[in-house]
């Protein structure tokens, strides 16, 4: 059965199913319901069902005939703390949680594919779906991988998507190589001496000497690193003091490290370093420094981009696949899965970003209309990928 035509007959339901995952969302690590029902939904398709993974990933298994290689498509499963503002009956029934990054969406697309895999078993082979947890900010691809993901299911390539918001509706991005950034974290304790606020002369200030590193930090993006790198140096907090008359003892600086490149990241922290202990004491004071590496950088291996491009094409034609979109500063926890095994992490345009419909907003909702070019790409990858009549 043609593929297009087996989920066009599936669309009223898989609509239903995305509002449902909707206006039900989990948090890293805490999605027994979704994940629940993603297991009962491939069960019923007779597809073989393994839980647990790395805490509440599941995953699927289709085989399609003997021999031939095995890959993973995955689709992540958690939600965000927000409240969200929408007010549409598929809206969230539960404050603070939301769906804001559409993974509600990826969890149906996959799971749309499973079923179109499962009954036209036009592939030689093995697909692994894979449903994981903690997307956001909690590493749930490195738990799996660390519960021993690959080696109970080995594959030879790994493949994930990501909608989009301000890509056209349906339209997709594909990247030869960088996707997305590092996001690595930095704590800085600045240690001065006490005093009275009126007699700052009798102290070390450890407020001046943070507002001095904050300006210094800058200078990491604009003086240390080629020009034609792109990186992010951001403060994001800087906690000190508690009264009107009183030059505390100690300031936090924490903040956020973006960058493409480990070569990148190393140079980064050791600049951070030596800018800290110089400003600091060049104020007097002493301070504390620590970087720690979060997710790494999502990059695509190029043959495996050449493959999602073609297999994108094939699905909604060239003019509806950018090669040239530009990589973002954001980070995705797929690049644990990149760093493992080669593959490919596409964008599938989400539409305008209009009224808010951007990632992490509480406005924002996935576009159900996309819904079936997604599963039709996870088809046509996976019986692209491994053709059912190579020998
Ligand atoms: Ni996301």
């Amino acid at each position: 059965m043609d593929t297009r035509e087996l989920l066009e007959g599936r669309r009223t339901q898989l609509i239903a199913m995305r509002r449902d995952f909707h206006a039900h969302p989990e948090l890293a690590f805490e999605e027994h319901r979704t994940a629940e029902r993603v297991a009962a939904h491939l069960a019923s398709l007779g597809i073989e069902v393994h839980t647990g993974i790395g805490g509440t990933g599941v995953v699927g298994v289709i085989s399609g005939g003997d021999g031939g290689e095995a890959i993973g498509l995955r689709a992540d499963m958690d939600a965000l703390s927000i409240t969200e503002r929408n007010e549409f009956p598929h809206r969230s029934r539960h404050p603070g949680r939301m769906h804001a990054c559409g993974h509600d969406g990826h969890t149906t697309m996959l799971l749309a594919a499973a079923e179109a895999l499962a009954v036209r078993r036009n592939f030689r082979g093995t697909v692994y779906l894979i449903f994981q947890p903690a997307e956001e900010g909690e590493g749930g691809a490195r738990a799996m991988i660390e519960d021993g993901l690959l080696d109970r299911f080995p594959m030879e390539a790994v493949f994930g998507m990501h909608n989009w918001p301000g890509l056209e509706a349906g339209h997709f991005a594909v990247h030869r190589g960088p996707v997305m950034a590092c996001a690595d974290r930095f704590d800085i304790e600045v240690r001065g001496h006490g005093a009275h606020g009126a007699m700052p002369h009798l102290g070390v200030d450890p407020v001046l000497a943070g507002a001095a590193l904050v300006q210094a930090l800058q200078s990491v993006a604009s003086r240390t690193v080629d020009p034609l790198d792109s990186i992010v140096v951001s403060v994001t907090q800087f906690h000190a003091g508690e009264a009107y008359n009183v030059i505390p003892d100690r300031a936090q600086l924490c903040g956020t490290v973006r960058a493409f490149r480990p070569e990148i990241q190393e140079r980064v922290e050791a600049t951070m370093q030596r800018l800290c202990a110089g400003v600091a004491a060049a104020f007097g004071a002493s301070v504390h420094f620590e970087y720690r590496r979060g997710y790494p950088p999502t990059i695509n291996d190029l043959s495996a981009a050449a493959l999602c491009a073609s297999v994108a094409e094939d699905v909604v034609g060239s003019q509806g696949v950018h090669l040239q979109f530009r990589p973002s500063m954001g980070a995705e926890d797929f690049a644990y899965f990149l760093m493992e095994r080669p593959g490919a992490y596409v964008w599938l345009g989400n539409g305008p970003g209009e009224g808010g419909c951007t990632l992490h907003n509480p406005h924002y909702d996935f576009n159900d209309e996309v819904l079936l070019t997604g599963a039709r790409y996870w088809v046509r990858l996976a019986e692209t990928r491994l053709p059912a009549d190579r020998p």
